[in-house]
């Protein structure tokens, strides 16, 4: 599985990047707004501590403002996912960027349905938002289950699952188990990854011991 993080602060990505198990970045409008800072700044800047796949949003709703603003950024960098939403208008920018090489991240999924759909409109990745799904009391694990397995019926499809909207370790976990290739999450839900009190508490009993015998490895 492949581990994205899902964020516009800078600190935040060279921390998870030290890290050596980070394979991407996504961002959304909500995210840069967040960061206060300039839209291609920002990218740029990801795009430089990363090698992996940045996700990068269009602004736009309709189609031909929307293109403009795909092509405007697929050229920002070689490793730019142009992100656009699951709208009609959104899977035929898709379709022309995917065409021409440019990897596209389809974002706001809610349904298989539209999971199919940006399978054949050529998406690199599909985005489920789990999170927003449980939010409203609907089965967002379900949909990622349902994607994994209609994905598996069609090898002419490519499109890779990117499990969106994480909100906890048990979303990771259960994705990875159903196959899902990528999940992206907060930093706060990855560094809750490592956790486990009997790790924290074994390694105590494992720090005492050792000065107990008052030697030292280095
Ligand atoms: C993914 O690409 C989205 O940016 C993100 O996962 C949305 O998560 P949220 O529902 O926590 O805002």
């Amino acid at each position: 599985m492949k581990f994205f993080v899902d964020t516009a602060e800078i600190d935040e990505i060279k921390d998870m990047a030290d890290s050596g198990l980070l394979d991407g970045v996504t961002t959304n409008p909500s995210l840069i707004a967040k960061s206060g800072r300039n839209f291609k700044d920002v990218i740029l800047e990801i795009c430089d501590i990363v090698d992996g796949p940045v996700s990068a949003e269009v602004a736009s709703t309709d189609y031909e403002t929307m293109r403009k603003e795909g092509l405007e950024i697929a050229k920002w960098a070689e490793n730019i996912a142009v992100k656009v939403p699951l709208t009609e208008a959104g899977l035929k920018v898709c379709k022309e960027l995917s065409d021409q090489g440019t990897m596209v991240n389809v974002t706001l999924c809610f349904s298989a349905s539209q999971a199919i759909l940006a399978a054949k409109a050529g998406a690199t990745f599909i985005s489920p938002f789990v999170g927003r799904l449980d939010d409203i009391s609907q089965d967002g694990l379900g949909l990622i289950s349902d994607i994994c397995r209609i994905y598996d019926n069609y090898p002419d499809f490519h499109t890779e699952v990117l499990v969106a909207s994480i909100r906890n370790p048990l979303h990771i976990v259960e994705a990875a188990k159903m196959g899902a290739h990528v999940m992206t999450a907060p930093p706060k839900v990855i560094k809750q990854l490592y956790k486990h009190p009997l790790t924290e508490s074994g390694l105590a009993a494992f720090v005492d011991d050792w000065a107990k015998t008052g030697q030292s490895i280095l």
